[in-house]
């Protein structure tokens, strides 16, 4: 068997026999701590680093199953939850077009993908890291079983290198627990070593305050930062908050953990804010409840801080042993201000091929 393949190999269109399969991959969502906003040339190459803990809960399966592709063939079918959804096709399309410069011979298939989440569709939980992720790894698993020369290490780096074509924080999604994209390079994730042991378990509990979707997608957001009066500070920032962010994650300080992490969710909203035009994502609940957090921190000693996505919902991060406490205190003093009072329950996870290694 050779293994010269590269992560970035781009293949030759070989015309070789098509044998009929399927694979299976999971992929959790993700949660930056310190936020990619803004791209440079290319496809989703980021303007600055970023790092993010990989979820356990929230998850998108997908099967892919394949057949030689004929002209009465499609170059792929998508379902939902079992039902056909169109709305997806454009993002498909895209990713396979992308896909096809460094592996032509998906072309000589069609696929039918199938997709189901694991967190309520509704939720307001964006699913295209886990949902790029997972299909990404089932792209480079059927590469694997066409042209048997990947090794892990390989597969690993291109599957994330494909999740990128997609969807920018889906090559995040591949490994877990606590992964960097932009550090070591711009092209795919890779595992942050040394993390301390304090993180061990550390839970994301999310407040779902909103579960409508969003007003303005994050492609257009990234796109508002090309001409955005502050976005060479926001860079800047961005590269500082990296730094502080790893040390804290190796040093188990939560406290610089906590002040990194509510800085990058601000200033990624304070960026939405002053882009021109200007948008707000947050709602006034969202609002509310970060006056919530800093006080229930305040009084209970427990370092439990907030962080925010592109959109309203609040992530909580806090260590496992507070989980009870925490639980409680949601109960109690925020689930006026959500939605059907939904809370998701997540925390710290391997990845898709943790389960593997
Ligand atoms: O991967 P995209 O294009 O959906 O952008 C993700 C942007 C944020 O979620 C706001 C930040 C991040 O790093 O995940």
């Amino acid at each position: 068997m050779v293994l010269k393949m590269d992560f970035c190999t781009k293949r030759e269109n070989l015309d070789i026999d098509i044998v009929n399969g399927s694979c299976e991959w999971s992929s959790p969502s993700n949660i930056a701590l310190v936020k990619y906003w803004g791209k440079k040339e290319g496809i989703q190459i980021p303007a600055n680093a970023s790092v993010s803990f990989t979820l356990t809960e929230c998850q998108t399966k997908t099967r892919v199953s394949w057949s030689k592709r004929t002209k009465e063939k499609d170059r792929f079918s998508f379902l939902f939850e079992g039902s056909e959804k169109k709305s997806f096709h454009g993002k498909i399309e895209k990713f396979l077009d992308n896909v096809e410069q460094y592996f032509p011979t998906i072309n000589q298939l069609s696929l039918l993908i199938e997709s189901s989440n694991s967190f309520p569709h509704s939720a307001g939980i964006a699913s295209s890291a886990s949902s790029m992720s997972a299909l990404a790894l089932c792209i480079v698993e059927i590469e694997k079983f066409l042209f048997k020369d990947l090794s892990q290490d390989t597969f690993l780096k291109r599957a994330s290198f494909f999740a990128r074509l997609g969807s920018g924080s889906a090559c995040r999604s591949v490994l877990g627990p606590v992964v960097e994209w932009g550090v070591e390079s711009d092209l795919f994730a890779s595992s942050v070593e040394s993390i301390h042991s304090d993180f061990d378990g550390f839970c994301d509990s999310i407040l779902i305050v909103k579960d409508s979707e969003k007003s303005v997608s994050s492609r257009a957001g990234h796109g508002l930062m090309n001409d955005h009066p502050f976005s060479k500070a926001r860079y800047k920032q961005a590269e500082a908050n990296i730094g502080k962010m790893l040390d804290s994650l190796r040093n188990g300080d939560f406290r610089q953990f906590g002040e990194t992490l509510e800085d990058e969710a601000l200033s990624l909203h304070a960026m939405m804010m002053t882009s021109s035009p200007g948008y707000l994502l947050m709602a006034p609940n969202t609002i509310i409840l970060i006056e919530l957090v800093r006080e229930f921190r305040k009084q209970s000693n427990i370092p439990i801080y907030f962080t925010l996505d592109a959109g309203p919902n609040l992530h909580l991060l806090y260590p496992k042993k507070f989980q009870l406490e925490v639980k409680n205190w949601i109960e109690d003093s925020c689930s006026n201000y959500l939605v059907g009072q939904k809370v998701i329950h997540d925390k710290l996870g391997l990845g898709s091929v943790g389960g593997l290694l």
